[in-house]
């Protein structure tokens, strides 16, 4: 212990005159606060937030919403994992939302998220999701906060690098971060053949105007690295989008030594407007391929699962004039491109600075053929030629960047647990502020687009360890607020979060509160099982299956009494919320149902549940959602006979009444 002493004395001088203890593990937030912070996140009750932050769920597979400044949780939407709270992915109509190729997958990884853009501007329709596990990209509707699309990418595996967008919603781009033989190709191949048989695609997923209807326009074959981030240029750099990349040593086995060879990896220059023509012109090849496309229909409230069996590809190699390679120092991960369009800053998270590429320089530097070679048949530009300048001393393990509009860069540092500022010009630090702990993503309401706005950051921190109150072994996720209007950045707020937070986006409120729907229009509702109103409720038998026609409104069902369901019958109940009321959704469920969650059924929807009852006896239903007085009344009971019982079908709601004979004393007399 003695020598201990002596060694950890000397040690803590040493890390005291450095300066390093304080860089290195942040002091105590406590003191990182001043006194007016409580004031500027206060929203009092009754008022509104003035943004909303809209932050990916990671390894939940959802979406949450939040409200800025107050960090209140507003909503989560679930995207790509079954929600039992609303019955996504458990009901008839959205269990094709999660249909795949390889069947249904109830989960999900959800790393980044892109807010829809017109002229580089949010225009609040619609947010993007990406799926990292199983290759998807989905599109929520900002008007219904539900997932509106999915669509599945075929040759690729680990969605990661998506799903960013040109400044128009032209294109939804998802690159691939693992490399994998491809579809059509022979997978059942030795893992160290894979610089021969693995290879890595970049998808182009085209995106209607006005209805937002996605599609799989033309993939992009590249070499087998790992694509990690990107981001789409702005003004000048309209045409290209910009792709961060690591693994250029193209191993297969123990990546964190053997793919930190090299002194720099890559940033992938496309010329997408290029490649959109060459795939106009026919160049590329169709190729067959299997990858699901499951679309939210509104009018009818249910979904549709197509298989599409072809994507045309375009092989980089073949294409000579719309990739370039630029290098980029040590294992880039964040891809970021300034308002303007000229800066294109790479991070790379074993890098000691931040490169900053200059758009035109890559421009002269393509024109005047300043490469240094080719890799993959690909050109690959001169590092100094394609460079602005480096950040010096920025911080340690700089990850992802958004701009303030202000001519100022924030970057998250990773291993040194801090947001730095910095000027886009001359590259020089301006302020820097710890978090706690270790960031990732941050995000600027529009810190991504031509027009930040730049009142607040809001970091990601993967590590919350001494921030909250102790949970088990696992602790809440956290984000900090900070408010970046003045010179230096000044921490406002902790707020916990679910699931892991990775990249975000933020938008004024204003933007999009008052297209939020109120509910649906019972009378244009065309789910082909709708009951428009009680009378019309029923329950018809066909063979083994049963249909319950089932209506709900404060606070009953129609028909709240059935009889005649027999063991091994497939009943579907088709729920109708009659309601024509904001925030009136019904819930249903009925007692002890294997494989099945509730419905939460909004205002004019139908929505339908799936019960194959396995033993005679009776079963209460009820609504799950409080949503009157009488809500603990709301309920109801459908007797279940054996397969060979003559029990008729019946159904009815306040008739099936007992004998009075048997009504019991009353005794309040
Ligand atoms: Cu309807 Cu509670």
């Amino acid at each position: 212990m003695k020598k201990n002493n002596l060694f950890s004395t000397t040690w803590l001088l040493l890390l005291l005159i450095s300066g390093s203890i304080f860089s290195c593990k942040p002091k105590n937030a406590g003191d990182a606060v001043s006194g007016d912070a409580a004031q500027q996140v206060y929203v009092a009750p009754g008022k509104y937030d003035e943004f909303y932050n809209f932050v990916s769920g990671g390894f939940n597979g959802q979406l949450s919403v939040y409200g800025l400044p107050s960090g209140r949780l507003l909503k989560i939407v679930p995207i790509f994992s079954v929600f039992p709270e609303n019955g996504y992915g458990y009901s008839e109509e959205t269990k094709p939302m999660l249909n795949t190729s390889q069947g249904f997958v109830p989960w999900d990884d959800q790393h980044h998220l892109e807010l829809s853009q017109t002229n580089g501007e949010i225009d609040g329709r619609w947010i993007f999701a990406n799926a990292n596990n199983t290759p998807r990209v989905a599109r929520v509707d900002l008007n219904t906060f539900k997932t509106a699309e999915i669509i599945e990418l075929p040759n690729s595996a680990g969605n990661h690098s998506s799903p960013f967008i040109t400044e128009n919603t032209e294109y939804v781009v998802a690159g691939t971060r693992f490399a994998v033989p491809m579809d059509n190709d022979n997978g059942d191949v030795p893992i160290n053949t894979y610089r021969k048989n693995f290879k890595a695609s970049i998808s182009f997923i085209s995106v209607d105007k006005n209805s937002g209807n996605m599609s799989l326009a033309f993939q992009l074959r590249v070499p087998p690295v790992d694509f990690d981030l990107s981001h789409a240029g702005k003004n000048k750099s309209h045409d290209w989008f910009f792709f961060s990349c690591y693994n250029t040593e193209q191993a297969n086995t123990l990546l964190e030594v053997n793919a930190s060879q090299r002194d720099k990896d890559f940033i992938l220059a496309v010329n997408w407007k290029k490649l959109e023509a060459y795939a106009k012109q026919g160049k590329g090849k169709k190729e067959a391929v299997q990858y699901a496309h499951n679309v939210y229909d509104e009018t009818k409230h249910m979904a549709t699962s197509t298989i599409e069996k072809q994507v045309l590809v375009l092989d980089a190699k073949d294409l000579k004039d719309v990739c370039y390679f630029i290098p980029c120092p040590k294992s880039p991960h964040g891809c970021d491109v300034d308002p303007s369009g000229e800066y294109i800053v790479g991070s790379g998270k074993l890098a000691a600075l931040i490169p900053v590429f200059s758009f035109d320089k890559i421009q002269q530097a393509i024109a005047n053929k300043k490469f240094i070679g080719e890799y993959d048949g690909i050109p690959v530009i001169e590092y100094e030629a394609a460079l602005y300048g480096e950040v010096k001393k920025p911080g340690l393990g700089p990850l992802h960047t958004e701009f303030d509009g202000r001519g100022n860069a924030i970057t998250t540092m990773f291993v040194s647990s801090e947001i730095v500022k910095w000027n886009i010009k001359d590259l020089k630090v301006i302020d820097r502020q710890s978090t706690y702990y270790s960031p990732g993503h941050l995000c600027i309401p529009g810190g991504d687009t031509k027009k930040p706005n730049g009142k607040y950051v809001i970091v990601y921190n993967k590590i919350t360890k001494d921030r909250y109150l102790p949970t088990g072994p696992e602790l809440a996720q956290s984000a900090q607020l900070f408010d970046i209007s003045g010179d230096k950045m000044k921490l406002l707020l902790d707020f916990p979060t679910v699931g892991e937070p990775h990249y975000a986006q933020a938008v004024l409120a204003s933007l999009i509160k008052d297209k939020s729907v109120k509910y649906f229009d019972i009378n244009k509702n065309q789910n082909p099982y709708v009951t428009k109103g009680e009378a019309e409720s029923k329950v018809v038998r066909n063979g083994k299956r049963v249909d319950v026609y089932i209506t709900q409104i404060r606070s009953h069902f129609s028909p709240d009494n059935i009889e005649g369901i027999k063991v091994g019958d497939e009943v579907y109940w088709h729920v109708t919320n009659l309601e024509q009321d904001w925030d009136i959704p019904h819930g249903f469920a009925i007692k002890s149902v294997p494989d099945n969650a509730e419905l939460l059924v909004m205002p004019g929807e139908t929505q339908t549940y799936k019960w194959m009852p396995q033993k005679a006896g009776i079963y209460p239903f009820y609504c799950t959602d409080f949503c009157s007085a009488l809500h603990q009344e709301m309920q109801g009971y459908v007797r279940v006979s054996p397969v060979e019982s003559k029990v008729p079908l019946s159904f009815s709601t306040g008739k099936n009444l007992p004998d009075p004979a048997t009504a019991p004393p009353l005794l309040d007399k």
